[in-house]
Formats: C-alpha cells, sequence, structure tokens
C-alpha cells in the first residue's frame, strides 16, 4: 500500500468534511452539533487570516476505499501562543478511515505536523483525546507524548456557547 502526505488544498474540503463527519459517527455525537461546513472550513483555513492549517493523506486512484475516495486521512492543527513556551501547535485531528488503518499512515500524519513545529522552532505539540478512547493514548504516548492529566494534574476546560454567552453579557469593558 502506497500513500502520500501533502498539504491541504481548498478542493480537499469537501473530503476533508466527509472525515470530520466520520470523526462524529466515531464518538456517537450527532451530525446537528457540527457547526463547521465547506464554507466555513475554506473561510477559516484559506480566508484573509487562516486559522488552521492540516495535512492530508491521500492513496492512489487503484488503491481508493470501497466507497471509491482516495483522500482517506488528514490532520488538522493551529498555532497558539504559551506565555511560557512561546508559539505552539495544537493538532485538532488525527484521523484514518478505518479501512486504511495500521499501515502506518496515521504515524506518518503526526511526524509531519512534528517536522512543521521542529523546522519552525517551536516547542510543543499539544493535543486532546477522549477518555471514550483512551486506547488511543497509547498510540501518542508510544511516540514520546506525554499525558499532561496524569502528570500535572491539568484538566481540559471549555466555556460552552451558552455559558460564552452569559460571560460575555457580563462584560463592562
Ligand atoms: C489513531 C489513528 C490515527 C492511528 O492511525 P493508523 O494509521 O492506524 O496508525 P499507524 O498505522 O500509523 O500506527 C502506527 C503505530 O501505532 C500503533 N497504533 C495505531 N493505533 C493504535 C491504537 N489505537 N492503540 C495503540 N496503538 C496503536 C500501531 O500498532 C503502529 O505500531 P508500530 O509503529 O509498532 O507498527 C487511527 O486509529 C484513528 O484515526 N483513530 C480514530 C481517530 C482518533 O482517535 N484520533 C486521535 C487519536 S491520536
Amino acid at each position: 500500500m502506497s500513500f502520500a502526505i501533502r498539504p491541504c488544498a481548498p478542493k480537499d474540503l469537501k473530503d476533508i468534511m466527509r472525515l470530520v463527519k466520520e470523526i462524529v459517527g466515531f464518538y456517537d455525537a450527532t451530525l446537528g452539533s457540527l457547526r463547521t461546513n465547506v464554507e466555513e472550513l475554506k473561510k477559516a483555513g484559506f480566508g484573509e487570516q487562516a486559522r488552521y492549517k492540516c495535512f492530508v493523506a491521500e492513496v492512489p486512484f487503484e488503491e481508493k476505499s470501497k466507497e471509491g475516495h482516495t483522500l482517506i486521512g488528514y490532520t488538522l492543527f493551529s498555532y497558539t501562543y504559551n506565555t511560557w513556551r512561546g508559539k505552539n501547535i495544537y493538532l485538532d485531528n488525527l484521523y484514518v478511515m478505518p479501512e486504511f488503518r495500521g499501515r502506518q499512515i496515521g504515524k506518518a500524519l503526526l511526524e509531519q505536523v512534528a517536522e512543521a513545529a521542529w523546522r519552525q522552532g517551536l516547542s510543543q505539540l499539544q493535543m486532546h483525546i477522549s477518555s471514550q478512547k483512551a486506547d488511543n493514548l497509547s498510540f501518542i504516548k508510544k511516540r514520546g507524548g506525554e499525558n499532561l492529566t496524569e502528570k500535572d494534574g491539568l484538566h481540559l476546560l471549555c466555556f460552552p456557547n451558552e455559558a460564552l454567552k452569559r460571560l460575555a453579557a457580563e462584560s463592562r469593558f
């Protein structure tokens, strides 16, 4: 099985959206909770101020998926800034279609992001993993990733939409 990793282009966004929907199913979430669509991905990734970067994994046409797809994996990440460590990468998604797993494609995608981070002199790559799929932790740990919940007792926190709205409404300045 041969495959290539390359930067995502606007023409790939329909496929990325297909894979994003697969991930929603993977976490037994409903598609109604998904706020993004192809147009939004295009604006956010290829508009005036790009908010994310993305690499895709592609197989040759002869090795396409059962449903005829050749774009079979992707990783999407953004740059964050930390006052202790400077500029970092936050990896939002790393996904390989089930029928293509176990062929070193996920590893190659992760390595590509690490290479981009290292080349730019960044200090860290961070991500989160659902405890629902804790087995994927070993994929990350095997490559040197540390679990900051175990190591430093860090919690991942979020103000969901309604809480954000309430908080914003309290703003006085
Ligand atoms: C996690 C994921 C990206 C791995 O992709 P993949 O292409 O199957 O992984 P690879 O073939 O590159 O695996 C590389 C190595 O990791 C190991 N590995 C892969 N998935 C693993 C898992 N879930 N648990 C433990 N080890 C795993 C492989 O055995 C392989 O080991 P080796 O280097 O000793 O041969 C894929 O399973 C996936 O898309 N999962 C669902 C999405 C997800 O949970 N993403 C975030 C998790 S990081």
